[in-house]
């Protein structure tokens, strides 16, 4: 099924759209564990880094602020592959979707790998584990705003390269119940750079008065 795009067929469209929700299994079991874990690991790592800065709990279970962030890097990590498994057997048994299930789309979902694939890793090599995993929040900052690439071309390479992972293998799969989970992945994210932004924004400005004040 490929809709005319010289003259708008909403006809075509319209049957098009039908034909990718109906491919959709709402009620499978992976498909809402998945959903599940990826509407639960960003409210949980607010909510434990919110809770080290006030507390200091994690840094004093694991003696020390380095090791603290690396706890809590492991189970971030460990959350994210369980959330990435979960993906993956729901989408197995999902329907393809004929609309999707052309060689344009999945060349489209291979870019989108790839670039989420480059933007997660280099982004992970710039900031390393502690910049990362939210080590602000641990009291350990970095010296400088990182500026180079991914950051020249995203401001949260690692939410953008993950969520054009995600985009990328619904596509590639033809498998319109991935990009339900592709845009709750980036609905969350979006709502955690709600909080994360503005508090990570506040740390820094806090080190550059007292930087301020030294000099
Ligand atoms: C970002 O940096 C990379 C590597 O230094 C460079 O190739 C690229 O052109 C830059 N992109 C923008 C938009 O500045």
């Amino acid at each position: 099924m490929i809709c005319k795009w010289d003259s708008v067929d909403f006809e075509c469209l319209k049957r098009s759209l039908l034909n990718v929700l109906e491919s959709i299994d709402f009620n499978q079991k992976w498909f809402k564990i998945a959903l599940g874990f990826v509407g639960f690991n960003p409210v949980f790592w607010n909510v434990v880094a919110r809770l080290e800065y006030g507390t200091r709990f994690l840094t004093r279970l694991a003696g020390g602020a380095r090791q603290g962030c690396y706890l809590l890097a492991l189970t971030i990590f460990s959350l994210g592959v369980a959330r990435d498994l979960c993906f993956e057997w729901s989408l197995r048994s999902q329907p393809v979707s004929a609309v999707l299930n052309q060689e344009l789309v999945k060349n489209v979902g291979r870019v989108c790998i790839g670039v989420g694939q480059l933007l997660v890793v280099t982004s992970m090599y710039q900031l390393g584990i502690t910049g990362t995993y939210l080590g602000d929040y641990f009291g350990i900052l970095m010296d400088n705003i990182v500026t180079a690439f991914p950051f020249n071309v995203s401001n949260n390479p690692m939410y953008h390269g993950s969520t054009l992972s995600f985009l990328g293998y619904s596509l590639l799969q033809g498998k319109p119940a991935g990009l339900v989970i592709t845009l709750f992945v980036h609905t969350m994210y979006s709502l955690a750079l709600k909080f994360e932004e503005p508090f990570t924004a506040k740390i820094y400005a806090q080190r550059d008065a007292q930087r301020a004040k030294k000099d």
